[in-house]
């Protein structure tokens, strides 16, 4: 058997008991075996992103971000949608990785976990595309009504489920097929 693969895991709610820290936890249960996924603990310690200071000085929250993306062999995002928008931690931390191209031809799933979430995950995931992130147009899932489908780390509803891992199978065929990895 192969090694598990590397998960950075982006999460775009930085709130106590959220679904979408759950979701994680419970597809990191589910795919224990091939995948090692480690969750961005810093997401609200980076900076506010500024031009100036994204190729000099820059500062040691945003180096040890794009490290560990580019020490990952893939990343999962997950998030709420806020008023119709993605949450502005996520789409921060987002542009702080846009210059660098530390998205581009990494396999990368995102997952919207919201009460309904289609706006904010239209627009991620077109910034997604824009930055190369690998195969998103496959490696993406909208969960509406989120709290209704998952319970502290398990995903109580069979279609989400199976969704999730369907999802996730696709995302470990993008990994072992990426030539970067
Ligand atoms: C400020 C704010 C705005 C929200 N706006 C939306 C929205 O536009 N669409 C939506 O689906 N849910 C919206 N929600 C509800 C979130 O989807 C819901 O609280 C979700 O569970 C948050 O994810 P979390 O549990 O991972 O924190 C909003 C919540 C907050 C706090």
């Amino acid at each position: 058997m192969s090694q598990p693969k590397k998960v950075l895991a982006i999460s775009g709610s930085t709130r106590q008991d959220s679904s979408n820290h759950n979701l994680i936890k419970a597809i990191a249960d589910l795919f224990i075996n091939e995948l090692e996924i480690s969750i961005f603990e810093s997401i609200a310690n980076l900076p506010h992103f500024n031009p100036d200071d994204n190729n000099e000085n820059v500062s040691s929250q945003v180096l040890d971000f794009r490290k560990q993306i580019n020490d990952a062999d893939g990343v999962l995002i997950c998030t709420p949608e806020y008023a119709h928008g993605v949450p502005g931690i996520l789409k921060n931390a987002i542009d702080w990785t846009v210059s660098t191209n530390d998205f581009s031809h990494k396999p990368t799933v995102l997952i919207t976990a919201s009460t309904d979430g289609r706006f904010g995950h239209t627009a991620l995931l077109e910034t997604l595309k824009v930055i190369e992130a690998e195969n998103i147009e496959q490696l993406q899932l909208l969960i509406s009504f989120v709290r209704t489908k998952i319970n502290e780390n398990k995903i109580t509803d069979e279609k989400t489920l199976e969704e999730i891992k369907q999802l996730f199978n696709n995302f470990i065929k993008t990994i072992d097929s990426n030539p970067n990895t």
